[in-house]
């Protein structure tokens, strides 16, 4: 697909695909036309062997701010449910390069869940993550109840879903929901990190994802099994040879991500 009515999809760097939500009259509401574009956005920069990782991004006001209520209000259970409404949105999940959320303004509903869906978070100071939906009379249906418990326990995770009540970024960072708050320019941030990460061994990157996100789903026997065998595997890549190799010679690696 060569252009997208909802999303803007650039490259700020040659080995970054930088994803911006783009529907600033609805705060970034999160329609079914927009997470099309977006999967096929991220399949793409997936795809792509010159890139290494995606910054996901929204506007100064709004990352998202929820699913598309206008969109779902007149929804029937037969047809949520015979559609798989939302199901389509964990494609997100499966992208194996890693996705920066660059999260500005609002994240809320579904925006908070897009956010959760993504591999690291940096935050603006304006960042406030929420699940409202209680207040729709709905709950969570894009992951809020699982992902949000899983990263601040269960406590404080009920009381977002059950009173609608919101997080500042200064609390998300420090309850372990987003990595940290960055001052200026958070995007530019994600990017540099973005960068960064493109810059290793991109095998090693995508084993490490996989690892990390490993552990969220097996018990601790299993996960600890899965990173020694991949750990293991990862012998058999020249980037583990270069890598060693450059450590003892005392210079830089260069990776080619074989
Ligand atoms: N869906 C559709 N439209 C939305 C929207 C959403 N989730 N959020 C905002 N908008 C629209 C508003 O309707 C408004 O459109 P109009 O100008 O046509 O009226 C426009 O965006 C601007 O919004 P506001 O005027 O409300 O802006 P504000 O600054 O006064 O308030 C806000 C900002 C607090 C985020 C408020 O817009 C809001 O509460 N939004 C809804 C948040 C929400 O409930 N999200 C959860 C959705 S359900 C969900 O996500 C389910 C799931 O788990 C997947």
């Amino acid at each position: 697909r060569l252009s997208y009515e909802h999303i803007l999809v650039s490259q700020p760097k040659p080995n970054v695909t930088q994803i911006t939500l783009n529907r600033p009259k609805a705060l970034n509401a999160l329609n079914s036309a927009l997470f099309h574009e977006l999967n096929d956005a991220a399949e793409k920069a997936d795809e792509d062997e010159a890139i290494g990782a995606i910054v996901l991004t929204g506007s100064e006001k709004a990352f998202a701010a929820g699913a598309d209520i206008k969109e779902m209000r007149d929804k029937t259970f037969q047809s949520a449910y015979k559609n798989n409404f939302l199901g389509h949105w964990t494609k997100l999940t499966t992208i194996r390069k890693p996705i920066i959320a660059a999260v500005s303004g609002h994240a809320l509903g579904g925006g908070a869940e897009l956010a959760m869906m993504c591999d690291i978070i940096l935050a603006a100071p304006s960042a406030n993550f929420g699940q409202p939906e209680i207040n729709l009379g709905v709950i969570p249906g894009a992951g809020g109840t699982q992902r949000l418990t899983k990263a601040l326990g269960k406590s404080l995770a009920m009381e977002l879903v059950l009173t609608g009540r919101g997080l500042t970024a200064a609390e998300a960072a420090s309850r372990g929901l987003v990595s940290r708050v960055v001052e200026g320019d958070v995007v530019a941030e994600a990017v540099k990190v973005a960068e960064k990460i493109a810059s290793k061994g991109s095998i090693a990157v995508q084993a490490g994802k996989e690892a990390v996100n490993a552990s969220f789903e097996l018990n601790l026997a299993e996960g600890l099994r899965f990173e020694r065998r991949m750990f293991q595997a990862l012998f058999a890549t020249k980037d583990q040879k270069e890598g060693m190799a450059a450590f003892a010679e005392k210079r830089k690696a260069q990776f080619t991500n074989e």
